[in-house]
């Protein structure tokens, strides 16, 4: 069987930086609580760029590092909870500013693990020889589903996009070797962003819901540490490799002490585990893909290092990929 590889990395967040000190201005906080809890200390806040504007600056970065040019895409999926409309999709628009002409597109709703979703989705095209190149986008702008009177919620998230070019694997070695998605619809209230309340002529609600994010904290993080070390465990007994094989764990950026937690328990070094969420914050379906390029430019990853992405994030929802970097 053929393998689906990476091939290219892009990001983009606002240059808009948002400290916690600005926050404490807004909301009643303080950086002392913020990066005590969650580790934490700036995100960047979008001042105009919409979720598909940041899509199409990081699809460009990703598309240049790919070293093809647009006209070579297959397929474009965008993963995001904050498109800039019902429809269009956000993919749709990056494939027409970047003049994908043959590309198909569509979005793709798993919330913060929307990423990994989009990228075993786009893997099943390319092991099945449906497709030769994928554009595989995680885009968010979070600041506008936040209410910024709760200061639980609103001092977690941050904007920004991550995107990957996804090929097939040339050679025996690089590319995904294993992967698992999981979902648990019984546990959708731990997080909810309401979308427009039904109206209708039949229909004369007399409460609308509010767009914004809203959260069990405390449940959410403990369904975050579950499902870390228990997708590293599956993902390490299909692929028939140790913790030991593995170089480095990206997971869904949302707090340094998941991580911590999530480590620990698993019994694998923090430091395998990269972290950048003290600069971003959460940014939902783009967190790995901001961490997983930054990785790639800074040459922090190298050809044949085993690595293990694992997002967790409403639905609930939670996947992991294992692949080798070529
Ligand atoms: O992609 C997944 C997205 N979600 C997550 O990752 C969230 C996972 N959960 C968490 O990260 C943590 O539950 C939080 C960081 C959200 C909250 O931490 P916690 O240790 O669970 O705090 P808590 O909710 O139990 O609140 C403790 C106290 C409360 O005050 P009282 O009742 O003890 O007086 C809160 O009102 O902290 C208060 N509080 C705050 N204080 C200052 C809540 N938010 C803040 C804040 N600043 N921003």
């Amino acid at each position: 069987m053929q393998h689906a590889r990476i091939i290219g990395t892009g990001s983009y967040v606002p240059d808009n930086i948002m400290t916690n000190d600005d926050l404490a201005e807004i909301v009643d906080t303080s950086d002392e609580w913020i990066s005590s809890r969650t580790g934490i200390k700036e995100r960047r806040i979008s001042k105009g760029e919409s979720t598909s504007e940041m899509a199409y600056y990081a699809a460009l970065k990703a598309i240049e590092n790919a070293n093809i040019s647009a006209m070579d895409l297959d397929l474009i999926i965008c993963a995001t909870i904050t498109p800039d409309s019902f429809m269009p999709s956000v993919a749709c628009m990056v494939q027409e500013r970047l003049g994908a002409k043959k590309a198909a597109a569509f979005d793709l709703s798993a919330a913060c693990t929307g990423m990994i979703y989009a990228m075993v989705t786009s893997a099943m095209f390319i092991e099945n020889g449906v497709y030769q190149k994928i554009l595989v986008i995680g885009a968010e702008t979070l600041s506008k589903v936040l209410n910024w009177n709760d200061r639980s919620t609103c001092v977690l998230f941050g904007d920004g996009a991550g995107a990957v070019v996804m090929s097939v694997s040339q050679s025996s070695r690089g590319g995904m070797i294993a992967h698992h998605l999981f979902s648990d619809g019984e546990k959708q209230s731990y997080l909810t962003l309401p979308s427009i309340t039904l109206k209708n002529p039949y229909v004369q609600p007399e409460t609308t819901d509010v767009p914004y994010i809203l959260m069990k904290g405390q449940e959410v993080f403990k369904y975050a540490v579950r499902s870390i070390a228990d997708n590293i465990k599956l993902l390490l007994s299909k692929a028939k490799m140790e913790k030991e094989d593995i170089q480095y764990i990206i997971t869904h950026q949302a707090n340094f002490r998941i991580i911590e937690h999530a480590a620990k328990i698993s019994d694998i070094s923090l430091d395998k585990f990269y972290v950048n969420l003290e600069r971003y914050g959460n940014t939902s379906a783009a967190s790995i893909g901001i961490a997983l390029d930054e990785m790639n430019r800074k040459e922090i990853i190298s050809a044949g290092d085993k690595i293990i992405l694992v997002g967790f994030g409403g639905g609930m929802t939670s996947g992991a990929i294992l692949m080798e970097w070529a």
